[in-house]
């Protein structure tokens, strides 16, 4: 069974035809890139996808059919995302910043952390921390940490809501290449421990280079999709991103 389906999703801002019947599959583990030119339809399926935005189609998750649910409940189920703005909670501390998502109020987790099922959040903090190499910033204020080190925080937050699939809109934006290849090897160990990705982000570089599939968007429809290296060399991607910005036919090496 596919642990996450997208299928046939649809979305229209008044006149504005966003998405065109878009179809993914993602495997458990997958690190899957979505990749396409500046207003191809991107942001748009990640907030369809986890409920920000109204949408046709269906979203499947380990089953379940979540297409009615609301955000909330969707990221309750394991569908969490992270912002392309990379939005952290300033005035609290980095291990506060990801408390706030590894707290489970319902009395059925509290009962499952008395039990021993469930670890208790500070044990997931202090583990999501450490799985990003973040573990010496925990006492530091948001605000006083670098741009590279936010977005993994924003990564590592995602993380401690446990959840199935990470949905990230653009994390290696503003990073140097450096700090990029840094969240790259982030990234693909979280996605080897078992938490699916779907990697948003214009640095060609980092998404033909460690995902496992890359799906390419244009004017809101699917135009390619497959592994890194076909992707590489479809035609059609390739005109797809001839009409783009310098930096994005710069990063596409061309
Ligand atoms: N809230 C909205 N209302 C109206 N139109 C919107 C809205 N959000 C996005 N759009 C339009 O939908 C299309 C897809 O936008 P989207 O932000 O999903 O693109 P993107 O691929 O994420 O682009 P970028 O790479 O610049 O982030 C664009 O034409 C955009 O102008
Ligand atoms: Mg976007």
């Amino acid at each position: 069974m596919t642990m996450f389906r997208a299928d046939a999703v649809d979305v229209r801002y008044g006149g504005v035809h966003a998405l065109k019947g878009v179809s993914l599959d993602i495997a458990a583990g997958q690190l899957v890139g979505l990749i396409g030119p500046n207003g191809a339809g991107k942001t748009t399926f990640i907030d369809a996808v986890t409920g920000f935005t109204p949408a046709g189609g269906r979203v499947v998750l380990d089953g379940a059919d979540l297409s009615a649910q609301p955000a909330h409940r969707r990221a309750r189920r394991g569908l969490a995302r992270t912002w392309q703005s990379g939005e952290l909670f300033d005035d609290l501390t980095v291990a506060e910043n990801l408390a706030v998502s590894a707290q489970h109020p319902s009395w059925l987790a509290a009962l499952g952390q008395t039990a021993g099922r469930r670890p208790r959040p500070d044990d997931v903090v202090a583990e999501c921390l450490d799985r990003l190499d973040l573990g010496g910033l925990a006492d530091s204020p948001a605000h006083a940490i670098s741009q590279g080190q936010r977005k993994l925080v924003g990564v590592a937050r995602a993380l401690a809501a446990r959840p199935r699939l990470i949905c990230l809109d653009e994390p290696a934006a503003g990073l140097d290449t450096t700090e990029s290849a840094k969240l790259g090897r982030h990234l693909r160990a979280v996605a080897d421990r078992g938490t699916a990705l779907l990697l948003v982000d214009h640095d060609m570089g980092l998404v033909l280079g460690i995902c496992d599939h890359v799906v390419v968007l244009e004017f809101g429809a699917v135009i390619a999709a497959g592994p890194p290296a076909h992707v590489r060399q479809d035609p059609a991607v390739l005109s797809a991103y001839l009409g783009a910005d310098d930096q994005s036919r710069r990063a596409a090496g061309r």
